[in-house]
């Protein structure tokens, strides 16, 4: 199974512009061929990508209460109510707006709880040398956003956990990594979460995604190697025909 995600990020700004995406999705086209393809639009256009049932939905945020007097927050059981079975938790662009691991922990703790399936991003920044070639380290800053997000989860809730690897430098940049280097970062985590949890039976059936400037061009690279199930696709998926092009790539490549 390939997960092709699709990340809208703050688009499309028109309701009009909304449909027309949805509207290039046909049900058939989608599921079939062990792709699973998940939407994930603003929150005001939920309601209206579950309406078309052809593609899973997810949200791009949530809040850790499920009550409450928390003005412009949004509950994991809404999203459940209209028609979310998916939430990304812990992106980086929403780290950079403060969100640390405890925050994302709580979300993380709440979103399962609520039933919702977690799409917990992860990775790692990078540093220019004086030779003008990234230098990154992937093991500590991941092996820390892990183990901040994923302390106390109970190994029952495994199943419904996915993991987006997501270096820094690679997302919103036009720089993708390599496959070579995604793969390794995808045993990695594996590894931590096994580490983390002590499950590590489970710990190896966690899928792995790669997120950072995927395109029509490069999405078969990523989707080739076994060990990573699949793509969260930022900026080329605002696209509609290319973001089908990358579902395409996926089931070419599932098995
Ligand atoms: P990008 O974004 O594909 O534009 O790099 C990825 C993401 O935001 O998840």
């Amino acid at each position: 199974m390939k997960y092709i995600i699709a990340n809208l990020k703050m688009n499309p700004e028109k309701r009009e512009d909304m449909e027309g995406w949805m509207k290039q999705f046909r049900a058939a086209a989608v599921e079939r061929d062990g792709t699973h393809v998940i939407a994930c639009p603003p929150f005001i256009w939920l309601p209206l990508v579950a309406s078309h049932n052809t593609v899973a939905v997810g949200a791009q945020d949530v809040f850790w209460e499920q009550k409450g007097p928390y003005t412009g927050e949004v509950s994991p059981s809404m999203l459940r109510s209209v028609g979310c079975d998916y939430v990304i938790v812990g992106h980086s662009e929403r780290r950079a707006l403060g969100e640390t691991n405890e925050i994302i922990r709580k979300k993380i703790k709440a979103a399962l709880q609520a039933g919702l399936k977690v799409i917990l991003a992860v990775g790692e920044s990078a540093r220019a040398n004086e030779r003008g070639t990234l230098e990154r380290e992937i093991g500590p800053a991941v092996e820390e956003q892990l183990a901040g997000a994923l302390s106390g989860i109970s190994r029952t809730k495994l199943g419904n956990l996915l993991i987006a690897y997501e270096p820094l430098w690679a997302v919103g940049s036009g720089t993708a990594d390599t496959p070579e280097d995604a793969l390794k970062a995808a045993l990695f985590i594996r590894k931590c979460v096994s580490k983390i949890t002590g499950a590590h039976a489970r710990a190896q059936e966690v899928p792995v995604l790669y997120g950072g400037s995927v395109t029509s061009k490069n999405a078969a690279s990523f989707l080739e190697e076994e060990a990573l199930q699949g793509v969260l696709v930022g900026n080329a998926s605002l696209d509609a025909r290319e973001f089908l092009k990358i579902v395409e790539a996926g089931s070419n490549h599932s098995y």
